[in-house]
């Protein structure tokens, strides 16, 4: 049975005393996550406070990038080194909005996934076709191709990576796929991971609500979600762990 994993992604949301709000909200509604893995993945510069804030709550933080070395003349840059430091247990690699607008490549996820495990933080690699490759009939050439770049032969305990598929035109748009629609491309996600695939969770991203959340984490291959702009409401985001819990 694979654990399910719920993770909030904030974007470029939620500074220091915003974070400092939402863990106190969390607290006063005596959340309990047993039985399945939530991380909320707020921006840099609320990190340290989010891994003061959380802890205790049974949600662990995330980051939504790093890059690939440890140190050096690479201004602007973040480094895993200083997210271990910091007490930092996930990573959001290849993020939609970060191929779109920052031109990351899958070379470049690759070169990120490797560095992240190396230091013993934990991946969510986020794939995904854009509406136009979808409308092409190549959505699932272009995922087996991210895959492919971006992940295979790289080693890796199941338990430390997991996969978010999250079609790009479902991102912030309120469109999704149907829930079945998305098990199906699951399915070759899971099947392109090859022996491993059994192990590693697979979470759907786009669009996810308080409403829906249940259709898509209930399907055989999707193992949680990575939930945006609906994991900034604190009372939404509860209520969305306590639907995955009661699965
Ligand atoms: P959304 O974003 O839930 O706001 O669609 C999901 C994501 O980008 O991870």
């Amino acid at each position: 049975m694979r654990r399910l994993l719920i993770g909030g992604n904030w974007k470029m949301n939620n500074g220091i005393e915003e974070t400092i709000k939402f863990a106190s909200g969390i607290k006063e509604r005596k959340l309990s996550t047993e039985g399945i893995d939530v991380f909320v993945a707020p921006p840099f510069t609320s990190l340290p406070e989010a891994v003061r804030s959380f802890k205790g709550t049974g949600i662990r933080v995330g980051a939504q990038n790093i890059f690939w070395e440890d140190e050096g003349a690479y201004t602007g840059e973040i480094s895993s080194v200083f997210l271990k430091e910091l007490g930092v247990e996930w990573v959001i690699i290849g993020h939609s909005e970060r191929r779109t607008y920052f031109g990351e490549t899958n070379a470049a996820v690759r070169k990120k996934i490797e560095k992240a495990l190396q230091k013993q933080l934990k991946v969510v690699i986020c794939i995904g076709e854009t509406e136009e490759e979808r409308e092409a009939g190549r959505a699932k050439e272009v995922v087996e191709k991210q895959i492919e770049e971006g992940l295979l032969g790289i080693e890796y305990r199941e338990e430390n990576l997991a996969v978010a598929y999250e079609p790009v035109w479902a991102i912030g748009t309120g469109k999704t796929p149907h829930p079945e629609e998305a098990q199906e491309m699951h399915s070759i996600i899971r099947e392109k991971l090859g022996n491993k695939g059994d192990g590693i969770r697979i979470m759907y991203g786009g669009s996810v609500k308080v409403h829906n959340i249940k259709e898509f984490i209930t399907q055989e291959d999707i193992d949680g979600a990575l939930i945006g702009g609906a994991s900034l409401d604190i009372g939404g985001f509860v209520e969305m762990i306590n639907v995955a819990k009661e699965i």
